[in-house]
């Protein structure tokens, strides 16, 4: 069921567009390909993995995917004598889903782990910015003195899909950058002013895989000062949940790839190539995030393999498969209408602070950032500097101005994170081939063979999604 779409071209232009697949795995996750209707052509691909895996022997065991992919490959007409592929379509498919596992890191008292260090909080404020600065505005800065802000094998909890250095990445500057917004400052991190202003609360992560991606390097900027077995990891169905207990606190993952009901919310078995999903229904999950402090919700990758969405006529519950295609856009404001429906209707502001992560983009095709030697994201050590220079990934903007527009008018606050054209810059950010993919680690021909198997969705960490979590550690500490 996919159509064409593209059936018209031009004897001159080449199109073509791109279907994906992601897969995913393990315990959630996903993956995720996308495709890329209208921006020009581009390859895509896909990728997948995940897994985890930890360093740690305890711990979280971790599991598994599958994936599916498909490429094709496309080219484009403008400018790209290039990519002489015409067409290169690669599709494989396995599932396996495996699963699960919980890991529990306490007690494991042999950890020695040299925590606690000493340094880290000095008494001085931090000082935040006005309320009213626009922090998404600004700039990458090289600043190897404050980031990253975690080593990657000092947090042991995180999955095997983003541990890059781990993985046989050789280059390193990726995780020192810091987001300067240009008209005030991000405040200094300050793990254990986070962990207080998180005592006896719950933060919990909604969404897809890079919802996922940010809850990973959540949990590694509050863990680094909590010594081993009081902290663990507990994952179970849709939800994983890392406590803290001398502080009783967790910040928590919700698997919910489209946030409201589909035929994609297993944790394990959720690669379906088919997605359906019902755009009213939000309540199985919803029921889920209830009395939650901090709620930071996303959905997009998910959207992007298809050129329209399928949306089930009744309910999977009855047995229904009858489906209808509706253009994407006009389905994703279905949800997202949903969304801020349910989110009117069941959080209290005065209790909880909702945030919407906005679109994470992808880095598929060199020729957007005008690299023609450049194999997707693979060979990208720098982020885009020069701001001048028009940039286009990709990215559907449409459902960005959704997004935007629909949690501005909401009753209940919600604070719309507004990442999507500062991650545009960090092509250098992306796990690549220093990943894993149907829970296992690439092997070294798939290594040396990014144009198929580099995963340009998902980042390393530490890196990107810490400057996302930056975002949300402003508005968490500025809330008395
Ligand atoms: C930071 O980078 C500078 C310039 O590359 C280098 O001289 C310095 O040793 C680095 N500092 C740290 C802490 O890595
Ligand atoms: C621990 O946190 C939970 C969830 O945030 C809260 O409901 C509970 O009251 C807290 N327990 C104590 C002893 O404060
Ligand atoms: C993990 O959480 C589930 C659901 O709350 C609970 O039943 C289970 O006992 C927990 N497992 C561990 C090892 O704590
Ligand atoms: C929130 O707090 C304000 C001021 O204390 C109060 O007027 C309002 O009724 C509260 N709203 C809810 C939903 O509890
Ligand atoms: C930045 O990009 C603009 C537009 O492409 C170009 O004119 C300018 O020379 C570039 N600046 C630098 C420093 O490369
Ligand atoms: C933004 O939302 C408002 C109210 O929800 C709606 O009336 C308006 O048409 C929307 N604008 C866009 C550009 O979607």
């Amino acid at each position: 069921m996919k159509h064409r779409k593209n059936n018209n071209l031009s004897i001159f232009v080449v199109v073509f567009s791109i279907f994906l697949f992601g897969v995913f795995m393990y315990n959630e996750d996903v993956k995720s390909i996308a495709e890329f209707p209208f921006s020009r052509p581009k390859a895509s691909e896909i990728q997948e993995e995940q897994a985890k895996q930890v360093n740690n022997p305890v711990q979280e065991s971790i599991k598994n995917l599958e994936g599916n992919s498909v490429s094709l490959s496309s080219r484009t007409p403008l400018g790209a004598d290039e990519e002489d592929s015409s067409k290169t379509k690669e599709i494989s498919d396995e599932n396996e889903v495996k699963s699960v596992v919980i890991g529990v890191a306490e007690e494991k008292e042999e950890e020695e782990k040299i925590e606690m260090p000493v340094i880290e909080e000095d008494d001085e404020d931090v000082e935040l910015p006005p309320e009213d600065c626009d922090l998404f505005t600004g700039e990458w800065v090289y600043d190897n003195e404050t980031h990253p802000l975690y080593k990657e094998d000092e947090c042991e909890f995180l999955t095997a899909q983003v541990t890059c250095m781990r993985n046989g990445r050789k280059d390193s500057m990726y995780q020192n950058w810091r987001w300067q917004p240009r008209d005030c400052n991000l405040p200094k991190y300050k793990p254990r002013l986070l962990l207080e202003k998180l005592r006896n609360k719950r933060l919990m992560f909604v969404g897809d895989s890079l919802n996922r991606n940010q809850w990973e390097s959540m949990v590694c900027l509050v863990q680094s000062v909590v010594p081993p077995g009081r902290k663990s990891l507990n994952k179970t169905g849709s939800l994983s949940v890392f406590r803290i207990e001398d502080y009783n606190a967790t910040v928590e993952f919700y698997w919910a790839p489209f946030l409201v009901q589909s035929n994609s919310d297993d944790p394990n078995m959720h690669s379906i190539l088919n997605r359906i999903i019902m755009p009213e229904s939000i309540n199985k999950h919803g029921k889920n995030w209830k009395n939650v402090d901090y709620l930071v919700f996303n959905t997009y990758i998910w959207w992007m393999n298809t050129f329209t969405m399928k949306v089930l006529r009744g309910s999977f519950d009855r047995g229904d498969t009858e489906y209808d295609e509706i253009e994407r856009p006009a389905a994703y404001k279905r949800v997202l209408t949903t969304w801020s429906k349910w989110v009117n209707r069941n959080v209290n502001p005065n209790k909880t602070t909702v945030f919407f992560s906005s679109m994470s983009p992808l880095h598929i095709k060199s020729l957007d950032w005008y690299n023609p030697d450049g194999i997707k994201c693979a060979l990208e050590t720098m982020p885009i500097l020069n701001q001048s220079m028009y940039l286009n990934v990709g990215t559907d903007r449409r459902l960005y101005v959704i997004a935007s527009n629909i949690t501005s008018n909401m009753k209940v606050p919600v604070h719309f994170i507004d990442f999507t054209s500062l991650s545009e810059y960090r092509k250098d950010a992306h796990t690549s081939v220093y990943t894993i993919r149907q829970g296992k680690m690439l092997t070294p021909e798939q290594k040396a063979d990014p144009a198929t198997y580099a995963d340009c969705i998902h980042w390393c960490l530490p890196g990107l999604p810490d400057t996302w979590n930056e975002f949300l550690y402003t508005r968490i500490i500025a809330r008395s």
